[in-house]
């Protein structure tokens, strides 16, 4: 794998560090919701949003001292790939419960952001009693200034990146920093 990897932009510690921090500001953000099993209702829901969040989420959790509960949403381009012919349609898939729930989306990358409004749009739908929106990166200048997310790890240059759960073609998810993939690999 390292190989593959043509420099790394951020190395686990350095994630380990920012995700500790992003723990404090989220727990700061919704106060002290859920102490106990009685207030259950007051605490967040996260909802990640499949898969390249998996490896953030189970770090982020283990900083966030409030109750929580976890709902997911996958979301994917149907019918395979997309072509001129065959346009894109997303296909969304949610498990678990928002409506009334505070509900904190949690993303590993806003790049151009095409679906994170989607994700936002049918949490919506549902009712949450509040949404927000946590992403590990940000590629700077990339995604429409409208588009808000309350909490961002890193912004980074416009560069694909793997590792810390981001793939490409579904590898590379376990690559334990986060780095920038040979560009030959990408043709
Ligand atoms: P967007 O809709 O263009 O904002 O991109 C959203 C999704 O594309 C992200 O949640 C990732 O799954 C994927 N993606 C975008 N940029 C990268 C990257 O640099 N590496 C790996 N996946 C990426
Ligand atoms: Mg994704």
């Amino acid at each position: 794998m390292d190989a593959d990897i043509e420099r790394v932009l951020l190395d686990r510690e350095t994630i380990r560090r920012r995700v500790q921090e992003l723990g404090r500001e989220i727990a700061q953000v919704y106060g002290n919701p859920g102490e106990n099993r009685l207030d259950e209702r007051a605490g967040v829901t996260l909802l990640p949003i499949l898969s390249g969040s998996i490896i953030f989420l189970a770090d982020l959790i283990r900083e966030l001292p409030l109750m929580m509960k976890l709902a997911f949403v996958h979301i994917s381009s149907y019918p395979g790939r997309s072509t001129e012919s065959q346009p894109h349609r997303t296909l969304l898939e949610l498990t678990g419960d928002v409506a009334g729930r505070h509900v904190l989306i949690v993303d590993d990358i806003l790049d151009s952001g095409r679906t994170l409004p989607i994700v936002q749009d049918a949490v919506r739908q549902r009712g949450p009693a509040s949404l927000r929106t946590c992403v590990l990166l940000r590629k700077r200048g990339k995604a429409p200034a409208k588009l808000k997310v309350d909490f961002v790890g890193f912004e980074i240059d416009d560069l694909f990146v793997v590792g810390y759960g981001l793939d490409f073609d579904d590898l590379y998810r376990n690559y334990p920093h986060i780095g920038v993939l040979r560009a030959e690999l990408m043709s």
